[in-house]
């Protein structure tokens, strides 16, 4: 062999082995997490099936920015699936889920008027012209609380084991299940209360249960709050595909995880803020909404 060949047969040798390392390597690009994105990576790196889309996603022409705002557990990307798929438009997020990236949300983290809305979990932004205006989404904090200690054990789609709920920490005597019912109770009344009360553009306020019930004209709802006209077909094929991949199937649990007192601080927190959608919507002359406390499994 000629010293040429040689060489480039070494050179050839070098190029594949750094080949092999970097495809060896990118899946753990992919498992990068955030706090919001912990528990779906579990279910992600599985490889999960991929969203078959009505049309294909594009971004808009740059508008105002309106933001998706709920609490973790309360819908936000079932809304955004169903946006997407009636729009063809992507939406966006304040946050980087790569899970969520890659499997039907190519516009993670964009945060411009160019996606038709805005995902965020947190208060209102101390800059006001962040969001020009916002779609509240609420879902009962029993719910959403379920759906979010669901999702940290098992992924967007999973349902915890009933160990999860007995378990206690060390230093603690009351489980985890406790202390995180109290903490999220707080934190879910208090976005609300911040976005009802602080926030100075428009707000729609969209209940996570109406959504569920009547979820075509809520759908029109939103469009007709973002401004956005779509046919009579595009309607259809969302509606036609409104499960997607990203509901939790509700599994009927053999065991009710919450107390009767914590009944009692979720309904008493859900009606301060059914108070204030009142006074919101009263103050901007809208139709009140409203939905009854849910009643204990039995
Ligand atoms: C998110 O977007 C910002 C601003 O466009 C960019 O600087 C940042 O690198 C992006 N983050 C990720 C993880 O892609
Ligand atoms: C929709 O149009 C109305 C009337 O032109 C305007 O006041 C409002 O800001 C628009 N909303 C959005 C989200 O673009
Ligand atoms: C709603 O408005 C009424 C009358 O303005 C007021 O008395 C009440 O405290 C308000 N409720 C909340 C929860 O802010
Ligand atoms: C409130 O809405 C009603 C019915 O849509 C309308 O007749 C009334 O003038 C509105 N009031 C204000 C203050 O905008």
């Amino acid at each position: 062999m000629s010293r040429r060949s040689l060489f480039l047969l070494a050179g050839t040798l070098v190029v594949l082995h750094f080949t092999i390392i970097v495809f060896m390597l990118s899946p753990l690009h992919g498992a990068r997490r955030t706090f919001y994105t912990s528990g779906y990576h579990r279910y992600s790196m599985r490889g999960g099936p991929s969203v078959a889309w009505c049309k294909d996603l594009h971004f808009k022409p740059l508008g105002p920015v309106v933001a998706l705002v709920s609490h973790p557990g309360s819908g936000n990307t079932w809304l955004r699936y169903l946006l997407q798929q009636v729009t063809g438009i992507m939406t966006g997020s304040i946050y980087m889920d790569y899970g969520l990236r890659t499997h039907g949300f190519p516009a993670e983290n964009v945060t411009d008027g160019t996606v038709l809305v805005v995902k965020t979990h947190e208060a209102p932004p101390v800059h006001p012209d962040k969001f020009q205006a916002a779609v509240l989404l609420i879902r009962h904090p029993k719910d959403a609380i379920l759906a979010e200690y669901n999702r940290l054990h098992k992924g967007h789609i999973g349902t915890a084991p009933k160990s999860a709920f007995k378990r206690k920490s060390h230093e603690h005597k009351t489980t985890d299940w406790v202390k995180f019912v109290s903490y999220q109770l707080t934190a879910w009344e208090s976005l609300h209360e911040l976005w009802l009360t602080r926030f100075p553009g428009k707000i729609l306020v969209i209940l996570y249960e109406t959504l569920v019930r009547d979820t075509e004209p809520t759908l029109q709802r939103i469009l007709d709050f973002l401004n956005h006209t779509v046919t009579k077909d595009d309607m259809s094929c969302a509606i036609a595909n409104r499960e997607g991949i990203y509901r939790r199937r509700k599994k009927l649990q053999d065991f009710d995880p919450f107390t009767a007192d914590m009944y009692q601080a979720l309904d008493r927190a859900h009606d301060r803020v059914h108070n204030l959608v009142a006074n919101y919507s009263r103050k901007h002359n809208l139709t009140v909404t409203r939905v009854e406390n849910v009643a204990p499994m039995t």
